[in-house]
């Protein structure tokens, strides 16, 4: 599988697109603010754009997904039904997200990791090598508690589950603050709040994200 970042947008926000190198079959995350950008990469590469894949439903990750399912009706757009609540725009084809999922898109297989605490419905996902942290994780940081859905608590469980990822694992953010991307053996030893989940410290993971 490979895969590629694009920053785009005014919130340096990051878009990615995966794929099977044989089969071309590929899975664009988080659709944002200059989907062109994205489908310019889909033609030039042969691409098929088999699903969207939502980490959550914030407008600033979202604002791209009707350039593709209004160009391709039958698109599945996949998100956590715990954030549908969130969603502006419905596209026609909606599906929902299990933790511990393995979705199948042609011939890409991405696991499905349920990471509630920035939203409820957030989730990472996982594929290739890499996992693709939404706004759960950031290179040194987290992502904000303080927005209507958000739980501290649960962004604390969150990250006692994505502690437990393999040290090799690449870590690809959902937006680029401190660093557009790391591994989750750097992340363990110098990220405060994986740290905090790692050691089972709860009230100061507590402390730290409000
Ligand atoms: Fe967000």
């Amino acid at each position: 599988m490979k895969s590629r970042q694009f920053k785009l947008g005014p919130m340096d926000n990051f878009s990615y697109l995966l794929w099977d190198e044989k089969t071309r079959d590929a899975a664009v995350i988080d659709p944002a603010w200059q989907p062109a950008k994205l489908e310019e990469f889909i033609k030039a590469e042969n691409l098929l754009l088999k699903c969207v894949l939502l980490t959550h439903a914030h407008p600033d990750h979202v604002n791209g997904v009707a350039y593709f399912t209004e160009k391709d009706k039958e698109l599945p757009v996949y998100l956590h039904e715990a954030d549908r609540f969130m969603l502006e725009y419905r596209p026609p084809v909606l599906k929902p997200l299990a933790d511990g999922e393995v979705l199948e898109a042609g011939a890409l297989k991405i696991t499905v990791l349920h990471t509630p605490g920035h939203t409820p419905g957030s989730v990472c996902f996982q594929a290739g090598g890499g996992v693709y942290t939404g706004d759960t994780l950031f290179v040194g940081e987290c992502g904000r508690v303080d927005l209507p859905g958000s739980s501290p608590e649960a962004l604390y469980d969150s990250f006692v589950k994505l502690s437990a990822l393999p040290d090799g694992s690449s870590v690809y953010p959902g937006h680029s603050y401190n660093g557009d991307k790391s591994t989750f053996g750097v992340q363990k030893e110098y990220n405060l709040y994986l740290k905090y989940a790692r050691a089972g410290r709860r009230e100061e993971f507590l402390k730290a994200v409000v």
